[in-house]
């Protein structure tokens, strides 16, 4: 078989066994541990109930997002003249990435990037609603909320209450 052949049918066969490669868009909740939702590959993701009741992280994430990225990404995840609409940012990142960018920061200012987006690894009222906060902004990027604060949010789950007082207290 000739190489590029060859590299074509390991891609195909890489891509069919490999579900990651594919589901950066996929929000669906597949999966539920004590009220947080996961999609078929293991990445948190929302749930909202047919009556419009969203799940404990989604609206925690929304909580957090407003105390700690509007003043730069503007409200409801909708972008501003400074920095970018986060809401469709994480549709193109996969978790990993999301989380990445938040714990480093982007330094690299230059004719392109004159905003700096800063470092959030230090500080744990970032870092311990990490998940939430992607949460929260996947489900607006995928249509499943609307803007402002969610009406109906289901109850805080006890081991929400046990990682927060692990992640702050620690
Ligand atoms: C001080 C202003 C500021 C704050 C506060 C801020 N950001 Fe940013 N952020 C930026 C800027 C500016 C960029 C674009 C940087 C670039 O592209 O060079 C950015 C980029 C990002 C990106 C990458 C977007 C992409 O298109 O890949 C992510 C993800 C992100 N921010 C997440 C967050 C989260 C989550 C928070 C809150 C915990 C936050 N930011 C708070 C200014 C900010």
């Amino acid at each position: 078989m000739p190489p590029t052949k060859l590299a074509a049918t390991a891609l195909a066969v890489l891509l069919a066994i490999t579900p990651a490669f594919a589901s950066n868009s996929d929000t669906v909740a597949f999966s539920q541990e004590d009220g947080k939702h996961f999609t078929v590959d293991g990445t948190p993701t929302f749930y909202v109930a047919e009556d419009g009741t969203v799940d404990w992280y989604t609206f925690s994430g929304f909580r957090r997002y407003h105390s700690e990225c509007h003043v730069c990404h503007g409200p409801d995840g909708m972008g501003s003249t400074y920095a970018p609409p986060l809401k469709d940012a994480v549709m193109a990142l996969d978790y990993w990435e999301f989380i990445g960018v938040v714990a480093a920061g982007i330094q690299n200012v230059d004719a392109s990037h004159e905003n700096v987006m800063p470092s959030f690894g230090l500080n744990k009222n970032v870092m311990c609603y990490v998940d939430d906060i992607w949460i929260y902004l996947r489900a607006r990027g995928a249509g499943a909320i609307d803007r402002g604060r969610p009406a109906k949010r289901a109850d805080r789950p006890e081991s929400f209450a046990e990682h927060e007082r692990a992640c702050m207290g620690g």
